[in-house]
């Protein structure tokens, strides 16, 4: 299949970095690598060290990017690596900017083998990388209990059905086992009313999502790979990140504005006893969305959000 997948806020995200021509990037989420064609176009003697954690990711960036040969360093590996890989196997300690860029591409999601996907039929895996011995969403929905496939649909999808839905899984798991994505899709459908399942446009949204970031572990640990890509940062240095739903964005928001802070000295104390200064500067108060011209192009730009924070 076609790797296909607009990158977002390509022009917001390529200004944002602000790149040097001599500059060392991290791209942590190549993806199809859009944002890191053009990152690596603008560079002369600079480097671009790229990530994804999906083998297809990688082998589709690496045909988007033949022509930066000894420009860019595609790196097969879990982000939450990259801060130590850049380390030790490339003497990397400081770099001029980095991109995050969350969540999975468009051609995860249209590839049905992959299960990440309502609208096309497959296996329920959900695992960003295939060769991972991890529990894929089909072991998940068909083993966890009712308790815990509630937490996992209301901390991940804040979905409000998620207690019917549980139910109606653990049900629907003992007469077969649930194995692909149109079979989870009709029982979550068949828990909500439906006015809901019409009104929602894609009414299994939010159980696929919360499965998708439980699976892969999508939010653990992206506060310590944020401070740790911050504190590689050389001075000017720009950091980008797109987040595409509430639980990412705030994570993103909240060390952005941790490090952007000075004195967290409780109000009113007299002199500042924290010791705590500022490493940074938002470079924008508010998240940066996409322009209504690119919402219309690109349904997948109309949730996301772009924050920029500048290296002090
Ligand atoms: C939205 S896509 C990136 C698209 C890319 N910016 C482009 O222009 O084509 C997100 C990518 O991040 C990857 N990804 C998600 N979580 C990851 C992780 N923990 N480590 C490495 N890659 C990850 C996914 O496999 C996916 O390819």
């Amino acid at each position: 299949m076609e790797f296909k997948h607009i990158p977002v806020m390509l022009n917001e995200v390529v200004e944002g970095l602000n790149i040097k021509k001599d500059g060392i990037y991290v791209d942590c989420t190549v993806g199809g690598g859009g944002h890191s064609f053009a990152i690596a176009s603008k560079l002369t003697t600079g480097h671009l060290f790229a990530f994804d954690r999906d083998e297809d990711a990688i082998k589709k960036s690496k045909q988007t990017l033949k022509d930066f040969a000894g420009k860019v360093t595609l790196v097969k590996a879990n982000y939450k690596e990259a801060p130590n890989i850049l380390k030790t196997e490339f003497g990397i300690g400081k770099i001029d900017g980095f991109l995050i860029d969350l969540g999975v591409s468009s051609y995860q999601l249209d590839e049905g083998d992959r299960g990440f996907s309502f609208v096309h039929d497959g296996i329920l895996d959900m695992r960003m990388d295939k060769n991972e011995e991890t529990e894929t969403a089909r072991t998940v929905v068909n083993n966890y209990t009712y308790e815990n496939l509630v937490k996992i649909f209301q901390t991940y999808g804040e979905e409000e059905f998620s207690r019917n839905i549980a139910k109606n899984i653990i049900k629907a798991r003992e007469k077969e086992e649930i194995k692909t994505t149109f079979q989870l899709r009709d029982i979550v459908e068949s828990s909500m009313p439906k006015k809901v399942v019409y009104s929602r446009g894609g009414a299994s949204k939010k159980v696929f999502q919360a499965l998708r970031i439980y699976v892969n572990k999508e939010l653990d640990e992206l506060d310590k790979l944020l401070e740790s890509l911050i504190e590689m940062l050389s001075s000017d240095g720009r950091g980008c990140v797109l987040t595409f739903h509430s639980l990412e964005d705030r994570i993103v928001k909240n060390v952005f504005k941790f490090a952007s802070t000075g004195c967290i000295c409780p109000p009113r104390t007299p002199i500042c006893i924290c010791g705590h200064k500022a490493v940074a500067e938002l470079v924008n108060r508010k998240p940066i969305i996409a322009s209504e011209q690119e919402q219309k192009q690109n349904s997948r730009s109309t949730c996301a959000k772009l924050r920029i924070l500048k290296k002090l």
